[in-house]
């Protein structure tokens, strides 16, 4: 007997109190199929599930009896004031888990004041955004060539966006079981405004190697990271880097700012966890250079952990999501309440009043 898939809700009920609430509810709204695209990674999971385990690894030592009045959780990346420092991970097709999609999301983004970072794989036009919002980011997957690949910085400069975040781990999909065992498939027809669903691959010769001949010949280089600096004054921010060496070789092809993730555990199955990346990196690049954090945050205390240990910011993909799921722009803006009111908590508990106090001097780790 297949499940059946209930509606979206229009008012969030008094038991969704918080992620993982919103992560049992989601799979009610789900079909079997897109829960495996939510829920699944790359092989046996293994990154999925340490993203998540990682943070309970990491214990909070709090300062007591500090005056922490005028406190507030600003933040500031690159010149940019946040009110914030929880943002929206780019994820594509979000029109799998609600009709309203991108649109949905970034409407609850900007009524609690979320910087998010739209997917080139969005339902919903970049230029549907509200223009004057300048919490904003646009996510480029490489398309296949320069050309291409700039005219999507081009409408997102046009279009007030505030950064391109380049994601450069995933230059071939994760071998995800999970979605093959379900058939995993993108609905007929889905819209994508700004690419094709699935960048096209190079004709093979007799021959050529699928993987090295195919989706590796189109895959971007750092010559053209070093190109892109060239064609926009938008900062550039690469997602997915993990070697200490390859932050190193992002500054000096003028990156201005890195996202430390892992791709949710999607893309390479056992890659270092995050919170350990951040902390390599962190070591490696000059003091004030932007790192932000992607993976496995479910709490205000994740969000905690992830500064103290270098983070400017974090994002969060899988929990906005479920909020989507459940109930469109009103369960993604309450899933960012949630955990801005953990955060905020937190920080009060921790006696830091600014995102300037928090540390590692505020971490115990064997
Ligand atoms: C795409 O980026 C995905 O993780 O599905």
């Amino acid at each position: 007997m297949s499940n059946q898939i209930l509606p979206p809700l229009t008012q969030i009920p008094a038991y969704l109190q918080t992620v993982a609430d919103y992560e049992c509810e989601a799979k009610k709204h789900l079909s079997e199929m897109v829960w495996a695209y939510l829920q699944g990674g790359a092989m046996d999971e293994v990154s999925v599930r340490d993203n998540l385990q990682q943070f309970s690894q990491i214990h909070l030592m709090p300062r007591m009896l500090k005056d922490l009045t005028q406190g507030n959780t600003q933040c500031e990346i690159l010149g940019q004031r946040f009110p914030h420092p929880i943002f929206l991970a780019p994820i594509g097709h979000q029109q799998q888990f609600h009709p309203d999609a991108e649109a949905a999301s970034a409407l609850a983004a900007e009524v609690l004041g979320s910087n998010i970072v739209l997917s080139t794989f969005t339902n919903t036009d970049m230029r549907q955004l509200k223009k004057d919002n300048p919490y904003k980011w646009f996510q480029l997957y490489w398309q296949g060539d320069r050309a291409k690949s700039l005219s999507l910085v081009k409408i997102a400069e046009a279009h007030n966006f505030k950064a391109i975040v380049l994601t450069v781990d995933s230059p071939h999909t994760g071998i995800r079981d999970r979605e093959r065992r379900a058939f995993f498939h993108l609905p007929e027809g889905m819209q994508h405004p700004h690419t094709p669903a699935h960048i096209p691959l190079p004709p093979l010769n007799e021959g050529d190697h699928p993987v090295f001949d195919g989706l590796m010949k189109i895959a971007p280089t750092w010559a053209d990271i070093a190109w892109l600096k060239t064609q926009t004054d938008l900062p550039i921010i690469l997602k997915g880097i993990v070697h200490p060496e390859d932050a190193l070789l992002a500054i000096q092809h003028g990156v201005q700012g890195l996202i430390i993730s892992n791709h949710g555990g999607r893309v390479l199955d056992t890659c270092l966890p995050p919170l350990k990346t951040l902390q390599m990196i962190k070591k490696v690049v000059p003091a004030d250079f932007p790192l932000l954090y992607d993976g496995g945050i479910r709490r205000g205390t994740d969000v905690f952990k992830a500064i103290a240990l270098g983070a400017s910011a974090v994002l969060i993909g899988r929990p906005y999501i479920y909020g989507l799921a459940v109930a469109g722009a009103l369960g993604v803006a309450h899933v960012i309440r949630i955990l801005k009111e953990e955060f905020e908590i937190t920080m009060a508990l921790m006696g830091t009043s600014s995102i300037k106090e928090i540390n590692s001097d505020y971490i115990y780790q064997e």
